[in-house]
This record gives C-alpha cells, structure tokens and sequence, in this order.
C-alpha cells in the first residue's frame, strides 16, 4: 500500500557534464521499473539539466537543500520557490547539514514549511550520532528531531522521513535489518502520537546509511521501511539500477 522509494543523494559530487553522462547511462532501465519511486537529488547546478534529461519518465527529481526565506539578500542560497518550478523533492535536514553549517531543529523546521509551502515534498532526515546510539538514547534523539522538526506543520503532504543514523553514513557499517526496522517502527508511532493514525499509516519512512545492492535486500522485506536514501552507491549506474529492481522484486 505504501510505494517504496529509493532516492539517490549526490551529495557534493559530478560536475554537469558527469551528472548528465550518470543519468544517461541508467535513465532508460530505471524508467522501466515499477512499483518503485525513483529519485535523483543531483547539485543545484545539475537539477535543471537532469530534469530535461528525465522528463516524460518515472524518474521524480529532488534538491539537496533549500534556504527558508522566500527571496532576498542572502547570497549564494536558494529558495522553495525557485526550486519548486525545477523539481518535485527535496532533501531537508541530512546530518552532513546539521553536522557542517550548523542547522539545528529550528532551522530544519522553517525549511520543511517552506518546502510544503510551494508544494515541494521534504525528504526529512533525521538520525542519531554513534555515542548518542551507544547511549541509548536513538529513541530520545529521533523523537526530539521529529518533533522540532514538524513543529506547527499541520498536514505532511507527501512529507517523506528518511531515518539515518549518523555512524551509518558513508562509513560501510550499516544498521542491520531489524535495528532499522524497530527505530522506523518507533518513529511511525510518534508520527501517529503527533497527527493520527492514518497519516502514520500512509507515510513513507526510508532507511539511509551505507545502502547498497549487496545489502538492499536486508531492509526491503522488513514491514517498515519503506525505501533507501542512498548516498555513495546511487553515484553507480549498475549499482543503483540493481537496488532500484531488488526493490521492485520484493515489492
Ligand atoms: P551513504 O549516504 O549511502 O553514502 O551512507 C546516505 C546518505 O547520506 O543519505
């Protein structure tokens, strides 16, 4: 009932003519697959080329970021607005964000409303640090991140949660199946505590964190999670291609 997604974040790599010659090589394979959401999140600088290359196909676009404020003096940013006539998604909250240029819950919080402001669907990230999982305390973290995050957010529209524990990313060591699928359960119910039963019903909750296609198929089956965000392996034709078709194979 819930489509799964699997959305590559470029993160800050390929020039334009490497993101054009990326999705060239896998464009024609991906469009065929179904039961699947696919999509790319390239560079800004990538998002309009990309789009020529994708459009009339079943491959969505989504951004990395966004600045919240609607236009104005702030050099080097980019708004909802001028993201919203080039792409249908975008990435909000990755940890390399929070980690790197210091956004905190408020600050992710004003980029979700803006993105849902002109019809954008946030892929909100949240997850928690390595002391922070050893600790135990990921329930506490992710909790807290979700509700700073959503706070006076009154409908999700097409809102996506992607759960990345911070140890998970780029580093080879990814969660295990059910680890994932227990926090991914544990966040579907504090959606439900903070809008009802049916939205966390129908959410998309995804999994990040070193995803690849020799370990896809640990999380796919697993009744919560509904997809990957995946970071250095969507940078693979072959390797993308072959986590998108797993997915649509254990659909
Ligand atoms: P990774 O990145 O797949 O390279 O671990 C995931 C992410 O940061 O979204």
């Amino acid at each position: 009932m819930r489509t799964p997604v699997i959305a590559g974040n470029w993160k800050m790599n390929t020039t334009v003519g490497e993101a054009v010659a990326l999705v060239r090589a896998m464009r024609a394979e991906l469009d065929k697959v179904s039961n699947v959401e696919k999509v790319l999140c390239p560079p800004f600088v990538s998002l309009a080329p990309v789009g020529e290359l994708i459009k009339g196909s079943s491959i969505k676009l989504g951004a990395q970021n966004l600045y919240f404020a609607e236009k104005g003096a702030y050099t080097g940013e980019v708004s909802a607005l001028m993201l919203a006539g080039l792409c249908e998604l975008v990435i909000i909250g990755h940890s390399e964000r929070r980690q790197y240029f210091g956004e905190t819950g408020e600050v992710v919080n004003k980029k979700v409303a803006a993105a849902l402001g002109v019809g954008l669907k946030p892929i909100l990230c949240i997850g928690e640090k390595l002391a922070e999982n050893e600790a135990g305390k990921t329930e506490e973290v992710v909790s807290g991140q979700l509700k700073s995050s959503l706070a006076g957010i009154a409908s999700l529209d097409g809102l996506i949660v992607a759960y990345e524990p911070v140890w998970a990313i780029g580093t080879g060591r990814a969660a295990t199946g059910e680890q994932a699928n227990e926090t991914i359960a544990f966040i579907r119910r504090n959606i439900s505590g903070l809008y009802d039963d049916k939205v966390a019903r129908e959410i998309r909750i995804l999994y990040g964190g070193s995803v690849t296609a020799a370990n896809v198929a640990e999380f796919m089956p697993q009744p919560e999670i509904d997809g990957a965000l995946v970071g250095g392996a969507s940078l693979k034709a072959a390797e993308f291609l072959s986590i998108v078709t797993q997915t649509s194979a254990m659909g």
